[in-house]
């Protein structure tokens, strides 16, 4: 692999400081957040596990600057974050492509015009050949498989060298093996561009595997319920007795709060 990776090299550090979400909808009001608080360090991953409806895509919504909050605030690298911006890219569990662009357009869109067309082009070949994609630069968003849609979709947010990356189910719409082959790819591009991650899962084991603290949600109203530190060594071993230990008490904590039983894949 060729040439220098679209890195922030300031310390990114994420805070997010006793927010709160009132959603009214008619003549009701849904508490979806209730007095978040926590902090992510650089090239920290963040799992956000709960059950459905708890407030993890209200939250990452807040965090990305697509949604407004009632209460407290969201300080990026001690700015406080009043909007979407490119420190903070977002994938999506649906890829969101272009579907007239190809590949290469896609993970090209967003890059200024600064880095001069070959320094543009150069940039979109070193990624899509980080995410596996070299020799589809030219194909069009309906010919490639969900998996590689997917890839282009990271491709295109970590071209842009974001202080941090944010992810909402990425993976759940993938079959098990292509989702094992993203975690993969994810493991080996964070430790490669040691990203700051902040990504939203309701799997016990996406979660375990991928992160180095997980925050375990309660919904009605929205609340972070426990917060676990995932202190194994990498790569980690899904059959090895610390790792079912943890997700036996990550599920007990999702059991505690919800006894007719969480919704955990
Ligand atoms: N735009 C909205 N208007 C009204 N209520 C909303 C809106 N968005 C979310 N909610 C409510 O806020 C709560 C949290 O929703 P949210 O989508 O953040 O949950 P979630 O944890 O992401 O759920 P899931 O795991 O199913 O994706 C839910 O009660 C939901 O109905
Ligand atoms: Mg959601």
């Amino acid at each position: 692999m060729q040439g220098t990776l679209p890195h922030n090299n300031q310390a990114p550090c994420l805070k997010v400081e006793g927010i709160s979400k009132l959603f009214r909808v008619g003549g009701h009001r849904v508490s979806a957040l209730e007095d978040i608080s926590f902090e992510v360090r650089s090239g920290e991953v963040l799992g956000v596990l709960g059950p459905s409806g708890c407030g993890k895509t209200t939250l990452l919504n807040i965090i990305a600057g697509f949604l407004p909050h009632d209460k407290g605030r969201v300080l990026m690298n001690r700015r406080p974050v009043t909007g979407p911006g490119p420190e903070r890219g977002v994938v999506f569990q649906e890829d969101a492509l272009f579907p007239w662009l190809t590949v290469a357009e896609n993970v090209g869109f967003g890059l200024r015009n600064g880095d001069g067309k070959a320094g543009r082009r150069r940039k979109v070949r070193n990624m899509l050949e980080m995410v596996g994609l070299e020799g589809y630069e030219h194909y069009l968003p309906r010919s490639i498989s969900g998996g590689m849609k997917q890839r282009v979709a990271l491709a295109r947010v970590l071209v842009l060298g974001p202080a941090a990356l944010l992810m909402d189910e990425p993976f759940a719409a993938l079959d098990a093996q292509t989702r094992a082959d993203m975690h993969e790819l994810l493991i080996a591009l964070q430790r490669r561009l040691e990203q700051t991650v902040v990504f939203v899962t309701h799997d016990l084991e996406e979660a375990i595997k991928l992160a180095d603290r997980v925050l375990v949600m309660e919904k009605s109203p929205g609340r972070i319920h426990r917060d676990f530190a995932v202190d194994l060594p990498r790569p980690r071993d899904l059959d090895s007795m610390e790792f079912l230990e943890l997700k036996r008490s990550m599920y007990q904590s999702l059991c505690g709060q919800e006894p007719s039983g969480p919704k955990i894949t």
